[in-house]
């Protein structure tokens, strides 16, 4: 079944390529190229995680180039790197890396798993070339979270340290620099402080100031495509995972994309992305990052090719 799916998808774009002409963005066999950026506690090419999933779509989209990133020298860097190194920092290293990798001139299609996908976010807004495609956030945080309830993986020691330092301080200047959820931290009882003072996320979320390039960049997207998991037991809000958070100034109540400043002032052109119907919401059942092969094929598969 799942090799049909693919196989359909295949038939029906090709003949919109003939008539299209030039196949600019095709290359590798008349497949697109992705990027993939793991979570926290994760690595690049940890067999049981990334590198199954690496394979696995290598299997269902024949010749296709994937590349699934390394922050760092090793494998033991790339995990450690996934806490503690700077996040713009992070972003400017894989900016480069995609500018200088000749396959991806044509563009390419990213997919994030947790973490990894407001990173790859940062990565449209701010590096245009080569171009990204689609975009697919996978269990993604991307107003952030106010809580680290469970650590994904074998990873609990060392976030049980990063909660006590969220908790101490996460807006201060020390804690913001050395810890990656620091960056990410978006507390609605203080967002004057998360406003002024997140290195990574008030900038790529325009709290400060709207920068057009980032607009203008997250629109040239063909799809943003957004999975939420809906018995997620590590993200808190989940809600976050459809870029919705905790309404400012309470920790309770919740309210969605739609519903939100930042979409109702548009200050990403998330809204104008919507109009064209460049947003896609899907959810699976499950824990964070808990999806079946089936599932994967049917939903995601189609947006790779
Ligand atoms: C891709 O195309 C090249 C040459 O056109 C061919 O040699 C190669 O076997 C193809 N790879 C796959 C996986 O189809
Ligand atoms: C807007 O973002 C671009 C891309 O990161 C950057 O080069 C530029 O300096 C930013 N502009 C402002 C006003 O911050």
């Amino acid at each position: 079944f799942t090799m049909t799916a693919a196989l359909l998808c295949f038939l029906l774009a090709a003949p919109l390529l003939l008539v299209a002409g030039s196949p600019v963005h095709k290359s590798n066999n008349g497949t697109v190229p992705l990027v993939l950026w793991h979570g926290m506690g994760d690595s690049c090419c940890n067999p049981l995680s990334m590198g199954a999933i690496k394979k696995m779509i290598e299997e269902e989209i024949s010749g296709i180039y994937v590349i699934s990133l390394m922050i760092g020298k090793n494998v033991v860097q790339d995990t450690e790197n996934g806490f503690f190194m700077d996040v713009n920092e992070q972003v400017s290293m894989v900016c480069s890396q995609l500018a200088q990798d000749p396959k991806l001139k044509g563009g390419y299609n990213a997919m994030g798993f947790s973490q990894g996908g407001q990173f790859l976010r940062a990565v449209a807004q701010r590096c245009p070339s080569p171009p990204m495609k689609n975009l697919i956030s996978v269990g993604g945080q991307h107003q952030g979270v106010y809580g680290l309830p469970k650590c994904p993986g074998e990873s609990s020691h060392v976030c049980d340290m990063i909660r006590k330092a969220l908790n101490s301080g996460a807006y201060t200047d020390l804690v913001q620099k050395h810890l990656v959820q620091a960056q990410y931290w978006h507390d609605p009882l203080n967002e004057d402080l998360y406003k002024t003072h997140s290195l990574f996320l008030a900038d790529i979320n325009q709290e400060k100031a709207v920068n057009e390039t980032y607009r203008k960049n997250l629109q040239s997207l063909e799809k943003f495509v957004m999975v939420k998991f809906l018995q997620d037991s590590v993200v808190d809000p989940v809600d976050t995972e459809w870029f919705g958070f905790l309404k400012t100034g309470q920790a309770k109540e919740t309210e969605t994309l739609q519903e939100s400043v930042l979409y109702k002032e548009d200050r990403l052109g998330l809204a104008a992305m919507d109009k064209v119907g460049k947003l896609a919401f899907l959810s699976s059942e499950g824990d964070h990052l808990q999806f079946t092969r089936e599932w994967f094929t049917e939903n995601l598969l189609p947006y790779l090719h």
